[in-house]
């Protein structure tokens, strides 16, 4: 058991290490937040410009997932990394101390173009360094960076909001290049992956890195099933991605991204003040009220990472998400028939713990395990391209709905697509626990 534990402490590293992309994300998507109202007096903003300052690195970050495939199979899986961590640095900084909303938008766009890169690959890298019977857990170490990032994000908002009237949000935004440049110092300690070194006929190397993170027997043997899977798809292009044989894992991972963002997480995170005024319950300020949903969802994942390997991805995504449909459900009713706030708050937490011990765990482990490694990197590319483009229009519409239609009648909606999420786990997922990766 004591050697067990010792060999896991290198894969944790290494995996930690890539897993620091999730941080970044995460924590500038909760400092931007605090950081809008400052920027509208700071560069004297319109309403729209503002929408496009928020969706700027959105942007960014797609035009970086859909290209992120190119140099992590030409020069590895590290190197892309290390570019993306020095992109994000420069991106945060030159916006934090920009001087024209024009340049603000363009270091923008630099930092989401970085975030892109490394949403990519940092859960890619994982999966293919990790053992296959510690692999859930390893690659929710990503999904645990990007809990940690926004907890963080919201704290270091609090904490600096006073720091200085004029330059505070150039402050708070400028934090967030202390964890980039950890990143950036921490890729040099991690290896290139063994899997990308056996693709490109670099067996001693790889046998060296697979001994490093579990011993020589486990190298041996991975060599050797890896060098005995037929690679499923000569051509590893898009148009391989396309074809027949891999219609069914992409729809799988196209249609865990979407649906983890269509079943309302982020409506959640970022609209719970909103959503507890309405709500009328008593609360003293916004900041308390985000860090106990940051919290529970950092708790349960956690709680999802521990179980994931033995459980397995689908009971947790069945489970889950059925808990995340009644729970909808209930914040919908609470509101259509003005319950006591205790109810809609209750349901709201009973949701954001469901949503991180499933489909927030488990989308990233399963999109990361259920392609070939001959179409790996594009099909995950797709697939975290649609989970972008979904988070983007959800947020786009979330306020539109609730002015056409009501609060009820949205999460309503909201509801609609959580039930179908469990539909689609029970049919569409197969199990890839404990699957070995070639
Ligand atoms: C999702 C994010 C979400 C976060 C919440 C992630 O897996 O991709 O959109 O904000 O979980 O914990």
């Amino acid at each position: 058991m004591k050697n067990q534990e010792k060999k896991l402490i290198y894969p944790v590293f290494i995996s930690l290490v890539a897993a620091l992309g999730g941080l970044l994300f995460a924590l500038d998507a909760a400092i931007i937040s605090g950081v809008v109202p400052f920027l509208r007096t700071a560069f004297d903003l319109t309403g729209g410009q503002i929408g496009l300052i928020v969706s700027s690195l959105v942007f960014g970050c797609i035009i970086g997932v859909m290209v992120a495939g190119v140099p992590s199979d030409k020069y590895g899986r590290v190197k892309p990394l290390i570019v993306s961590a020095l992109l994000f640095a420069v991106g945060v900084l030159g916006a934090a101390w920009s001087g024209s909303i024009g340049a603000f938008v363009i270091f923008r766009i630099l930092a989401g173009f970085a975030v892109g890169i490394s949403s990519v690959i940092s859960p890619l890298y994982i999966a293919e360094v990790a053992p296959a019977n510690r692999r859930g857990f390893l690659v929710s170490l990503y999904q645990l960076t990007i809990v940690t990032g926004i907890l963080l994000g919201f704290l270091s908002n609090y904490w600096l909001v006073d720091i200085d009237s004029v330059n505070n949000w150039r402050i708070m935004l400028s934090v967030i290049s202390v964890p980039a440049l950890i990143f950036l110092i921490g890729l040099f300690f991690v290896p290139e992956s063994p899997r990308w070194l056996l693709m490109k006929g670099e067996e001693q190397k790889a046998r060296r890195i697979l001994e490093k993170i579990n011993g020589k027997a486990y190298a041996d043997r991975e060599v050797d099933m890896i060098r005995n899977t037929p690679a499923d798809a000569a051509d590893s292009g898009y148009k391989a991605v396309f074809s027949k044989v891999f219609r069914k894992p992409l729809a799988v991972g196209v249609g865990l991204a979407v649906f983890q963002q269509i079943t309302g997480i982020n409506v959640i995170m970022y609209y719970a003040p909103t959503i507890f005024e309405k709500t009328g319950l008593n609360v003293d300020s916004a900041i308390y009220q985000t860090i106990l949903i940051g919290l529970i969802n950092l708790i349960f994942t956690v709680f999802a990472m521990f179980i994931v390997d033995k459980v397995g991805r689908k009971p947790l995504l069945i489970i889950g998400s059925t808990l995340m449909a009644i729970s909808m459900l209930l914040v919908s009713l609470s509101f259509y028939y003005a319950l006591d706030s205790v109810v809609t708050l209750i349901a709201i937490l009973v949701f954001i713990a469901a949503f991180a011990s499933s489909l927030g765990v488990v989308t990233w482990v399963v999109i990361s395990e259920i392609f070939p490694a001959s179409i790996r990197t594009k099909a995950m590319s797709l697939s975290i391209v649609s989970l972008w483009i979904a988070c983007f229009f959800v947020a786009l519409i979330f306020p539109f709905l609730i002015d056409k239609i009501g609060v009820s009648n949205t999460f309503l909606v909201f509801t609609f697509f959580c039930i179908s999420n469990v539909f689609f786990n029970i049919f569409f997922i197969k199990e890839t626990k404990g699957v070995i990766l070639n």
